[in-house]
């Protein structure tokens, strides 16, 4: 047999409206849909090389070898994508991925982005983006909308079991230019993971339902603001919405706060520049660092206003990236 191998590149997608809570976690359905904004920074670049001689599934990342829970985590992905494929050879991966891992910047969603697209040609699975989508979906569900260039919403999916994962996938939605400058509060891996995190939050947190009810109509209203070019709107549910899922998670048993003192300090300092005139609005996933949502054309001034206020913090600029695309072998 001929090894068939392909590389694909996919960028991380941050939440305007986040996605926080499975209601199905071997299917990774959500309990509401969520819509982010891929950024064109920290690519992730995987290749997958399907090899007959090997027994089993090798990782490599950043040119060191991956063993243990997430060399459990690709493999269980191949499994998934060999089974709809119907074959069962073995493959190596080699991904080179810029993102700082576990630090709340969306590492797995443009490594799952990559991996998926990478497997999928690899395999001879479909490329068409739905596909895609919601292979990525089912290996990190945030994954799902790195598929996406620019804007992406979530669908949560209609009703259960095969109909639900058929139809949970991310699509383009069309909205105004925004861009992010992203605070690197801490770039050390966060202590609880999201998914963990995310299943504590449904099982203990007494705030649950009422993240699940007002995420449903943030995200009515948030396709109406981006529709409308509201950008007011847009940056006002931005760090509304964040701010929910911090609450929510803050009613978890064991406790859990993601947020440090200068994160909070990152959210008074968006609320201070919008009463001198800059319109910026902050959001946060689960972990310390801070996004600062900004008009794409407010990108420098808005680096340069936070650089004076926290000088001891790396800010990166980020624009609308992407979605996930293949590309020839390094
Ligand atoms: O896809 P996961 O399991 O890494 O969860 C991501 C959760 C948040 O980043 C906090 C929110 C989101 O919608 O991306």
């Amino acid at each position: 047999m001929i090894s068939s191998r392909a590389t694909a590149v996919a960028h991380p997608n941050l939440a305007l409206i986040k996605y926080w809570g499975k209601r199905d976690s071997e299917r990774v359905l959500p309990y509401t849909g969520s819509l982010s904004l891929t950024l064109d920074v920290f690519p992730t670049r995987t290749s997958v090389r399907l090899d007959p001689s090997l027994s089993q599934d090798s990782f490599s990342l950043n040119d060191a070898e991956v063993e243990g829970g997430a060399l459990e985590r690709v493999r269980a992905f191949l499994d998934l994508v060999r089974e709809r494929a119907g074959q069962r050879t073995h493959a190596r991966v080699v991904s080179q991925n810029s993102v700082p891992t576990g630090a709340g910047l969306a590492s797995s969603a443009s490594g799952f982005a990559a991996l998926a697209t990478a497997a999928s040609a690899a395999y001879g699975l479909p490329t068409d983006t739905a596909s895609l989508s919601r292979l990525a979906r089912r290996g990190s569900g945030s994954a799902c909308r790195s598929i996406i260039e620019d804007l992406a919403v979530w669908h949560p999916g209609v009703g259960h079991d095969e109909e639900a994962d058929a139809t949970s996938f991310a699509e383009k939605v069309p909205g105004p230019r925004l861009a992010m400058v992203i605070a690197v509060v801490s770039a050390a891996q966060k202590s609880v993971s999201s998914r963990i995190a995310m299943k504590q939050t449904a099982e203990t947190s007494p705030f649950f339902d009422g993240w699940v009810s007002s995420t449903t109509k943030d995200l009515e209203d948030m396709q109406s603001a981006l529709a409308a070019e509201d950008y007011t709107r847009v940056g006002e549910l931005t760090e509304s919405n964040a701010l929910r899922m911090h609450a929510a998670i803050n009613g978890n048993r064991p406790v859990i706060r993601y947020l440090s003192p200068t994160s909070v300090a990152l959210f008074d300092a968006a609320g201070q520049l919008r009463g001198e005139g800059l319109e910026v609005y902050a959001t946060a996933d689960a972990g310390p660092n801070v996004a600062v949502l900004c008009r794409e054309a407010d990108l420098e001034q808005t680096r340069a206003a936070f650089a004076v206020r926290f000088p001891e913090l790396e800010l990166i600029a980020a624009r609308s990236g992407p979605g996930a695309y293949l590309t020839e072998d390094a």
